[in-house]
């Protein structure tokens, strides 16, 4: 895999590298290392190639907790995309935003009154319901405002999706309804509570889908599903969920969307009611839309030899890019300052005092690789910089840069870990 390779906005050469045409080295010489760049062309791409490729009857809805900075959100909105929330920030964020609430859908296995008083009071689009004592408080404070407040029920399915990176979906999970509980009594309990409108349903059940079959039977299984609760309630609307997934590795090939348009609109033939009700289909993508234009830059400060295995210590690690701790698997990471044929593995080693910190067991490097060079690890627009703990350890939290219509903007700036410390009280009297 080359930088090409993930988006054609970045571009190596001998004279360094460029992101849509911008050299790195001029930005991170302002904002200093680590640093999280974003490539706007490369989610524009992203966002089109999806759009192209899916019927009108599907609306896009951004999963903001792939990548909560406002400036990305922004950028996906202003094209068109609504925004799944899970948290009261991110509705704030909306608010923030101005985004029109009627494009906002919230889930969340544990809200709280506080979070649930927020949507309700935004009239947002839907409320994703994860149980049946869910559905009574959303009932219950809707009451209390005078307010029916329009909400899908998310549910936990009995099917896994092939080829995803994890499923959701097929045992016991903290997230939705059972499939098998939403019974005659379930349903008819649920629509006769006051001041809720069931307008669909709503299935998460799989992240890091490569496969396109993989992406096709989950729509169909929450279609069938559908179908079901459409013997109960006018189904308006079934969110599908995200889980699109991108190669993270040599050897995974992008899920291929081309052609899916037809397979869907073939599907509609089959569960008429989506076109009978004018049902609307959300795909709600996080990490397909934004994870290819991030790249989590970090520089060399060391390297050296243990015991037969070379290493590469950057300035960077797991507590602003975890994923790699978390599931065990490697960026594609490269040298952005310079190029050699003549490559070596390396283990690539963050700076924070702990074991656990690797970005890369093992990743191929020019031997010539020295201090100060930079090196990308890339693939880091989602579940990046907001999955980091970035207080572990005492360092400085990184700055997010956004590049965008031939310049670059700090979204986030860097802060210092001196104004963290200041923000602690240490009691006079102890
Ligand atoms: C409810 C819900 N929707 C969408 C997503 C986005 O998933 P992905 O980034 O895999 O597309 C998530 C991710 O956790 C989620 O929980």
């Amino acid at each position: 895999m080359n930088p090409s390779d993930i988006s054609s906005s970045f571009q190596q050469s001998d004279s360094g590298f460029k992101i849509s045409g911008l050299d790195l080295e001029e930005i991170v010489h302002t904002t200093g290392t680590p640093v999280f760049v974003y490539d706007a062309e490369t989610i524009r791409n992203k966002y089109h190639h999806l759009r192209e490729n899916l019927p009108t009857e599907v609306d896009i809805f951004y999963a903001m907790k792939a990548n909560p900075a406002l400036a990305v959100v922004k950028l996906l909105t202003n094209m068109g995309t609504g925004v799944e929330v899970a948290s009261r920030g991110e509705l704030l964020a909306c608010q923030m935003l101005d985004i029109n609430p009627e494009n906002i859908v919230f889930a969340g296995p544990s809200k709280t009154d506080e979070d649930l008083r927020t949507a309700i009071d935004m009239q947002i689009r839907s409320i994703n319901v994860e149980s049946f004592e869910e559905l009574k408080r959303i009932s219950h404070l809707a009451q209390i405002r005078g307010i029916t407040a329009r909400v899908e029920l998310r549910i936990n399915p009995e099917f896994e999706v092939k080829g995803a990176t994890v499923n959701m979906g097929g045992g016991p999970k903290k997230f939705g309804i059972d499939a098998e509980k939403l019974d005659d009594r379930f349903m008819a309990d649920a629509l006769g509570l006051p001041n809720i409108n069931i307008q669909g349903l709503h299935v998460f059940s799989a992240t890091g889908i490569l496969n396109q079959e993989g992406f096709l039977q989950n729509l169909e299984s929450c279609f069938s599903l559908g179908a079901k609760l459409n013997k109960y309630f006018l189904v308006k609307s079934i969110d599908v969920g995200g889980g699109l997934g991108i190669p993270y590795k040599d050897g995974e090939r992008e899920l291929s969307i081309a052609g899916i348009r037809d397979k869907i609109l073939q599907m509609f033939e089959t569960y008429w009611f989506i076109r009978d009700n004018g049902t609307r289909i959300i795909l709600e993508p996080g990490r397909y839309l934004v994870g290819q234009s991030g790249i989590y830059v970090t520089r060399v400060e060391y390297t050296k030899d243990s015991r037969g295995v070379d290493y590469v210590l950057i300035d960077g690690g797991i507590h602003h890019l975890l994923r790699p701790a978390l599931i065990g698997s490697s960026h594609p990471t490269f040298n952005l300052t310079r190029r050699s044929a003549e490559e070596t593995s390396y283990g690539l080693g963050g700076c924070l005092c702990t074991s656990t910190d690797f970005l890369a067991e093992q990743v191929k490097l020019p031997l010539s690789t020295s201090r100060n060079d930079l090196i990308g690890i890339f693939c880091s627009g989602a579940y990046g910089f907001t999955e980091g703990m970035p207080l572990f350890l005492s360092h400085d939290i990184p700055a997010e840069v956004l590049v965008h219509n031939n310049t670059y903007s700090i979204i986030r700036p860097k802060v210092p870990i001196e104004e963290v410390l200041n923000q602690q009280i240490v009691p006079d009297n102890l």
